[in-house]
């Protein structure tokens, strides 16, 4: 017994006449039926059709790729069986399709006359289970059907998502129209199959007229003019005599609940029509929604993390990532990721640590691709206009090629860090073997003849920057840790150039004057202004150091002996310059070789840069080996007099006075030469020294007289 009152508003009417031309039907929701069907309708149902407890039919539920059918149980005579002709039918239904996501709906569902009412071999998806891939358009299928398509299917020509179409024996639409109504004033209203609310439907074939009409509605009461008519189409050779009558419905990837309320069905008559107050209630997609929400907040608030995570790391990229700059790229292939670099020296560890001078931390690195050695030099530095203007001066750098210079291979920009890669130079600085110093054990010497030949190399490599590179390059840093030497122990000249970085200061009216201590020509500290002939003086002290073994000054030698060039130049005048080599040399050298060192250095080291020589001079004497060649050297102006001629301007007095620091000679080389660097770029034209260079240089030019 039913208890509820839908079941006796749904009720099977069959009137079977005796030629069943006029079969007929009237389905109001399947829940009729009584207890002898267990509750529900006699309609035949397969893949995942299922009624429901209120007597709604459902076709699938929002899973994907399912397929459910419902089919009139038995078969129906669809033609005159003497003459073949296919009669008239027509058929009402209400239907419903509850997307599982409101507008992403799949795939639609089909009214469909068919041989069979399992449609073997059907598939789900854009098939509609209906068919396959294989029997698509196969003329012996047999197969009538309107389809209610939710999908474009590109594959069959599908001309929306939410269209009417008739398909005869494929899913090729022989006719299709976007789902809409004529309403009342004769408007085309457009209606969305997926909307989850009830649709109307009627089809309708004329077998006199050969005319197949299709009308939806979201009402009763059915609109005068069809929305779909398509004529002349004859079913009588699609049909067989006796046929299924039923739907169909399927889900793909996106899914849609197919839900039919009730079907009336009349052949050779007009079906009768259903009053949809009468029909069972949808589901109420309330829960669902509550959960859509939840669900489509849940994800709306991960993807925003996961945005503000992502921004983050992205920020984080920029911020690290190597400072490209437009006019960076147009410079050319000398460039280096800082990745690789950092992969090129493990990271920039201690252990690849090489040294560290005034401009930064040099470390071994090994290239990764072409297993290159690399010395790669760290430079920090805050004016981004500095090493704007460096980098461009890089780009010349790069270019400039010579044996006795240690090769630019490239360069990386981090923020403020200049990373700058070079050939690693195996066996160090010259200073190293140039200078005793205790703590060594079996420091190497090197012999006067290995000497020579760094000095002449050297001497190439100025020569090279100040006359046969296309402009002049003024070194500005010539001293013995400057000098590297190569597996040959060949001399080379590294850090050209990057003095320059340090005279970019931020006041450009203070010119900051940039070198080393007792490498600084007198000149350069009253006009701030580097010349070739500042680097001619640097050389003079570098050739001197070289045949001395000795630093320019060196505080613990005796007062005589403090300032080296002065004591070189008084045992030269006096005749016993061989007092003055190095004797770690023990004597073993070449006399001539020394005496044109000796005369070069000391002529280099002129207080006077106009009566220094060029590097091209220098190059020839020290090539020619032959001392006789050298022109005696001009004596310096003030030294006349002996060193107790005080005067205030000229002379090695203003030698003097580039050798402010006592902290020369003992202990760490770095620290005085870092000292050195605060100490002895302050200088503008007539701007005054620093108070502690002032007093060192005072309290010196006491001890030096
Ligand atoms: N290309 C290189 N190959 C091998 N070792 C190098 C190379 N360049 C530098 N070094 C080592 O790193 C040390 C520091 O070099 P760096 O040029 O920074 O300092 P510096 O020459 O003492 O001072 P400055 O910064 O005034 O030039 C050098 O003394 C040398 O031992
Ligand atoms: C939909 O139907 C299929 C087959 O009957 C079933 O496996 C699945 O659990 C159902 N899904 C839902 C959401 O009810
Ligand atoms: C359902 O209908 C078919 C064909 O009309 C009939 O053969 C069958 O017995 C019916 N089943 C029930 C349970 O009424
Ligand atoms: C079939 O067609 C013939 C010839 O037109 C007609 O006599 C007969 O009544 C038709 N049968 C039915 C069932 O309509
Ligand atoms: C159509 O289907 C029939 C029966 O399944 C088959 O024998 C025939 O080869 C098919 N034709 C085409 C063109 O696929
Ligand atoms: C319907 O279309 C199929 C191909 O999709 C075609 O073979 C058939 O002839 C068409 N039928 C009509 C009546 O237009
Ligand atoms: C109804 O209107 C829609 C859009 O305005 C249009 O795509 C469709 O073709 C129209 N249908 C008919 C039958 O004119
Ligand atoms: C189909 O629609 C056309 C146009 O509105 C109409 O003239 C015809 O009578 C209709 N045929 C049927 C069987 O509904
Ligand atoms: C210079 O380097 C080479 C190669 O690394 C090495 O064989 C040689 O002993 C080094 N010379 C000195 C004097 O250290």
């Amino acid at each position: 017994m039913s208890e509820n009152p839908i079941f006796f508003l749904a009720f099977v009417a069959l009137f079977l006449s005796a030629a069943s031309q006029h079969d007929e039907f009237v389905y109001t929701g399947f829940g009729g039926g009584g207890a002898a069907n267990g509750g529900r309708s006699n309609i035949s149902l397969t893949g995942v059709a299922e009624i429901e407890n209120n007597g709604i039919l459902r076709l699938t539920n929002d899973t994907s790729r399912l397929i459910g059918h419902a089919f009139y149980p038995s078969a129906l005579q669809f033609r005159n069986a003497t003459t073949g002709d296919a009669f008239s039918f027509s058929a009402a239904f209400a239907f419903a399709i509850v997307p599982e996501y409101p507008t992403l709906g799949g795939h639609g569902l089909a009214f469909v006359i068919s041989p069979t009412k399992e449609l073997k071999g059907a598939l789900p998806s854009q098939y509609l289970g209906l068919m396959n891939a294989a029997d698509v358009g196969n003329f012996s299928n047999h197969l009538f059907a309107v389809e209610f398509d939710t999908v474009q299917d590109f594959e069959f020509g599908d001309i929306n998502d939410n269209h009417i179409g008739i398909d005869i024996n494929s899913l090729v639409s022989n006719a299709s129209v976007a789902a809409a109504y004529y309403g009342g004033d004769g408007a085309n209203v457009s209606l969305n199959l997926k909307s989850g609310g009830t649709v109307q439907a009627w089809v309708d074939y004329d077998g006199v007229a050969k005319v197949i009409n299709v009308t939806v509605a979201p009402f009763s009461s059915k609109p005068a003019v069809p929305i779909l008519s398509f004529h002349p189409v004859d079913l009588s050779p699609i049909l067989h005599d006796r046929m299924f009558v039923g739907f169909s419905a399927s889900t793909g990837l996106l899914a849609s609940s197919h839900y039919l309320l009730g079907w009336s069905f009349k052949m050779n008559g007009v079906a009768q029509s259903l009053d949809l107050a009468s029909l069972p209630s949808l589901p109420h997609p309330k829960k669902k929604a509550t959960a859509l929400i939840i669900a489509v907040s849940a994800t709306a608030v991960i993807i925003l993390i996961a945005a503000v995570i992502g921004a983050a790391y992205l920020f984080y990229k920029i911020k690290n990532a190597d400072v490209i700059e437009p006019w960076e790229l147009e410079i050319g292939p000398h460039r280096f990721s800082y990745k690789e670099l950092k992969r090129a020296t493990k990271g920039f560890r201690d252990r690849e640590l090489l040294g560290f001078g005034g401009f930064g931390k040099v470390y071994k690195g090994t290239l990764p691709g072409s297993r290159t050695e690399v010395a790669v030099k760290r430079v920090s530095h805050e004016s981004r206009q500095g090493i704007r203007e460096f980098v461009a001066e890089i780009a010349s750098i790069g270019r400039l090629r010579h044996r006795n210079l240690v090769q630019l291979l490239g360069w990386c920009r981090r923020r403020a860090d200049l990373l700058l890669v070079y050939d690693y130079m195996p066996n160090g600085s010259l200073d190293n073997f140039l200078f005793f110093d205790e703590s060594k054990a079996d420091q190497p010497v090197l012999s006067w003849a290995e000497r020579f030949r760094i000095l002449r190399g050297v001497a190439s490599a100025l020569l090279y920057l100040h006359e046969e590179w296309e402009h002049v390059v003024i070194h500005r840093d010539v001293k013995a840790s400057n000098v590297l030497l190569d597996a040959d122990l060949n001399g080379r000249l590294g850090d050209f150039g990057l003095a320059k970085l340090y005279e970019h200061g931020a006041n450009p009216s203070t010119t900051r004057v940039v070198g080393t201590l007792g490498y600084l020509a007198p000149e350069l500290t009253r006009t701030g202004k580097a010349t070739t002939s500042c680097d001619v003086f640097a050389f003079g002290a570098l050739v001197l150091e070289v045949v001395c073994g000795r630093r320019p000054i060196e505080s613990k030698a005796p007062p005589e002996e403090l300032v080296l060039v002065e004591w070189v130049w008084e045992r030269w005048s006096s005749g016993r310059w061989a007092d003055v080599v190095d004797p770690r040399l023990e004597g073993v050298y070449d006399n001539e070789e020394v005496a044109v060192a000796i005369k070069v250095g000391l002529w280099c080291s002129h207080p006077a840069a106009a009566a220094r020589p060029t590097m091209r001079e220098v190059v020839r004497y020290l090539d020619g080996g032959d001392a006789a060649e050298v022109p005696d050297v001009p004596s310096p102006p003030a030294s006349d007099g002996g060193h107790e001629g005080k005067s205030d301007h000229g002379g090695f007095e203003d030698f003097v006075h580039s050798y402010p620091s006592s902290s020369f000679g003992k202990g760490s080389i770095a620290s005085a030469i870092a000292l050195g660097r605060e100490e002895a770029g302050l200088v503008g034209p007539d701007g005054p020294v620093s108070s502690f260079a002032y007093s060192s240089l005072s309290s010196l030019s006491r001890g030096s007289v």
